[in-house]
């Protein structure tokens, strides 16, 4: 029988402001479908959650000269936005080869750049650590360019479940590929107080480097559980509970950024798989090839600048930046994730 009364049914309400998981924030999940709030974000100098955007895209395109026919390389994936950038100017008759070691992010980047028209004919995507580049280059044949922008992307830290912010609560994993290798919270468990000292002091330069190792081994030795990116954060808080009342949330929220990036370079051996890929570039690349290198830690741009000096002294490079180029003021203002970028090229002889 029909109702004569009928319920009225409510329009489902957009919940991504205040949603209970990541997984409802369809928002963050598909942004290119919500153009006019991406607009409105990043007008505030903000990144919509859900992408990430490219830094120093004009200076890196500017620097590559990429023409159309080329084949080159995007070491480091992510959202795409440098990969559109190459590909647009390789076109037609080039190709462009892009890895990334996310298998989470990985697929969606490939489905939104083949919804663009950019599928496996001219933008080739695999799932491999940037350290083989050697081994896509027997695809590839010798690369006339390559780019890597390293780090993390937005998307990678903004799902909670990935571990890679202090700011929520998720687990403690800070792997780029959480199908491999070892969690943080499981390299915790098992750790001496003096390895995770000199991780934190290493890695990242941490003025309680010790204090915090001791801590934390202390806490684990006793019971503890430090299984989730909060359990970190208030450890480091309870342990740095001494400093003076006016700078200590400040020095705390800047200690958490330091050991967070501390561990997720161990993690994901970033220093060690960096070493591989620069000490195998000259090989890939074709005679006049040019490499675009995008860092983000002084610990990064130190390997990055010794690699091409030498390369560079051994005349296997014919030019390399004498210094590292910066982003733009205007840049920063509506990115601040660009302030710490740091750019340095190479071009083989
Ligand atoms: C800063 S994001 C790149 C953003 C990209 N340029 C864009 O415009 O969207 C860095 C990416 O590099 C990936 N990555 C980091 N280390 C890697 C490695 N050793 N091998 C391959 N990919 C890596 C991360 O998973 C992340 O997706």
């Amino acid at each position: 029988m029909e109702e004569s009364n009928p319920k009225r049914i409510r329009r489902v309400r957009y919940k991504g402001t205040h949603p209970k998981a990541f997984g409802e924030k369809y928002k963050e999940l598909k942004p290119e479908q919500y153009k006019e709030d991406i607009e409105k974000v990043m007008e505030q100098g903000r990144t919509p959650a859900g992408m990430h955007r490219s830094i120093c895209v004009k200076e890196i395109m500017e620097f590559l000269q990429i023409v159309p026919g080329q084949t080159g390389l995007d070491a480091t994936l992510g959202y795409g936005g440098h990969s559109l950038e190459m590909i647009k100017c390789v076109l037609p008759g080039g190709k462009l080869y892009a890895i990334d070691v996310d298998p989470f992010e990985l697929p969606r980047t490939r489905e939104r750049m083949a919804s663009m028209g950019y599928g496996p004919d001219v933008l080739v995507i695999r799932k491999m650590n940037f350290s083989g580049i050697d081994l896509i280059a027997i695809e590839t044949g010798p690369l006339n360019f390559v780019l890597a922008d390293l780090g993390v992307s937005s998307m990678q830290i903004d799902n909670p479940e990935r571990g890679f912010s202090f700011k929520v609560e998720g687990p403690l994993d800070l792997r780029l590929n959480p199908k491999t290798g070892k969690s943080a919270a499981l390299l915790l468990k098992s750790i001496s107080k003096d390895d995770l000292e000199d991780i934190f002091r290493i890695n990242s330069d941490e003025p309680y480097a010790e204090l915090l190792a001791s801590a934390i081994v202390t806490a684990i030795s006793e019971g503890n559980e430090i299984a989730t990116t909060t359990d970190l954060r208030d450890l480091i808080s309870q342990t740095l509970a001494f400093l003076p009342a006016d700078t200590r949330k400040e020095e705390i929220r800047k200690t958490c950024q330091r050991c967070f990036q501390a561990l997720r370079i161990e993690v994901n051996d970033e220093f060690g798989v960096l070493d591989q890929f620069l000490h195998k570039l000259p090989e890939v690349l074709a005679p006049g090839g040019r490499v675009a290198i995008l860092s983000f830690h002084s610990g990064e741009d130190r390997r990055v600048k010794k690699s091409f000096q030498y390369f560079f002294r051994e005349g296997i490079y014919r030019e390399v930046a004498p210094d590292p180029i910066r982003a733009t003021a205007e840049e920063c203002h509506t990115n601040p994730r660009a302030r710490s970028a740091k750019f340095r090229w190479a071009i083989k002889a």
